[in-house]
């Protein structure tokens, strides 16, 4: 059994919730969902798959407190760590939607991490994305603001890929 760790940037709560609801749905433990605030990156070390969240801010930056812990994530091989990326987001700021999802992905680039798990954006409308790579959204993006009623369908058709990859 892969050992799952969530670990999620957030600024007002809602990514965090959706942290919250996809550790639900894969039967995360709520002491392996870690805010990046106050969690050091070494802290990925005893999982085997990664799941990593984040909002949007200013104009399509990456969350604080994400960004920080990047910053040392970047560097440690995460050779045989599987890693699916999820973000939060508000399509109405057209051109930047979920740029934290597409941030994350290339941030971890170098780091030989397994990347999974990749949603479509269908329903929201945007002209860009970060997240949107080689025509291929690379992980699950939320609208709560626009579209919260899409949040839960989205979230347990993405865990029921996840579980599907992982087992
Ligand atoms: C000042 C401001 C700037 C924002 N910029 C973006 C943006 O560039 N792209 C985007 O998709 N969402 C943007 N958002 C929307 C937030 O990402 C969204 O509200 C998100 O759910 C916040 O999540 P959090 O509470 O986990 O931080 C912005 C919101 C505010 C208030």
């Amino acid at each position: 059994m892969k050992k799952i760790g969530i670990f999620y940037g957030s600024t007002t709560g809602t990514t965090e919730n959706v942290a919250h609801m996809i550790a639900k749905c894969l039967g995360v433990e709520q002491s392996d969902v870690h805010n990046t605030a106050s969690t050091p990156p070494s802290a990925t070390a005893g999982y085997d798959v990664l799941i990593l969240g984040a909002s949007t801010w200013d104009a399509g930056d990456l969350q604080d407190d994400m960004d920080t812990f990047l910053d040392g994530l970047q560097v440690i091989d995460l050779s045989g760590k599987m890693v699916a990326i999820f973000g939060c987001g508000d399509d109405s700021m057209s051109d930047t939607f979920c740029n934290s999802v597409g941030e994350i992905y290339h941030r971890l680039h170098d780091t030989h991490a397994e990347f999974f798990a990749p949603f479509n954006n269908d329903g929201y409308t945007y002209n860009n994305s970060e997240s949107d790579i080689k025509g291929m959204t690379v992980g699950l993006c939320i609208d709560n603001v626009n579209h919260p009623e899409d949040t839960e369908v989205r979230i347990k058709e993405w865990c029921a890929d996840i579980k599907q990859e992982i087992c």
